[in-house]
């Protein structure tokens, strides 16, 4: 399949956040990629419901939320009345991970399970054929704007065989530090979806490297 591009809300200028999503909705971006973050899990907090509530409104993209949240559970619900169309959870915050995932497919949402960097994809061996999307972080989530770790390409290729032996369709997200010199390494070693945050949002012209993201 060809591969998307999610832009990440992250690093846009929330001072003008309409005009950022209708930039996105004039793009060829695929998907909006939305990171949730709760100042437990990840030493920082981003968004909450009052201005993902505006977002989803606004944007005409398929929104792909990615929780760095304890309790993500808790939270499913509300995400799918707004329309949410993706939702990974991370596997460090899902002693249930089984029953989470089930419970975001219930709600009608895609269902995706996240990996930090220093966790390894047989983690996911035996979760892989109910989950939509693995999103693998090549930098430690929190921030935006950091270094790309480069031992992802290597888990990248790994999860790719896994996925290839079992015969499964499912999605490898990569996000954190991709920009124009990695992707094609990162395309190669199997990646399906890029989410790029900084790439996109503070480069002078956005539309134009969407378009070069996507080729
Ligand atoms: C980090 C977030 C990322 C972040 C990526 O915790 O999950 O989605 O916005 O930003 P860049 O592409 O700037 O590294
Ligand atoms: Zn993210």
């Amino acid at each position: 399949m060809n591969h998307l591009v999610a832009p990440s809300l992250l690093a846009a200028d929330f001072g003008k956040l309409n005009d950022e999503i209708d930039m996105i909705n004039r793009s060829e971006a695929d998907w909006l990629h939305l990171d949730m973050m709760d100042g437990v899990f990840v030493p920082n907090l981003s968004f909450g419901f009052p201005v993902l509530e505006a977002v989803s409104k606004r944007v005409q993209k398929p929104m792909d939320a990615h929780l760095m949240m304890v309790h993500p559970e808790m939270y499913l619900e509300r995400l799918a009345g707004l329309g949410i169309y993706h939702v990974t959870v991370h596997y460090e915050t899902c002693p249930h991970l089984h029953r989470t995932v089930q419970q975001i497919k219930e709600l009608g949402m895609k269902a995706g399970v996240t990996l930090n960097p220093h966790n390894p994809v047989h983690l996911l061996e035996e979760i892989l054929p109910e989950v939509d999307m693995v999103l693998i972080m090549s930098v430690n989530p929190g921030y935006g704007g950091q270094h790309f770790i480069p031992q992802t390409y290597e888990k990248i290729r790994k999860l790719r065989s896994i996925i290839e032996k079992a015969g499964l369709q499912t999605l490898i997200e990569v996000d954190g530090g991709v920009d124009l010199e990695n992707k094609n390494d990162l395309l190669k070693a199997g990646v399906d979806v890029l989410v790029t945050g900084v790439t996109v949002f503070h480069s002078p012209n956005p539309l134009e490297t969407i378009r070069k993201l996507k080729t």
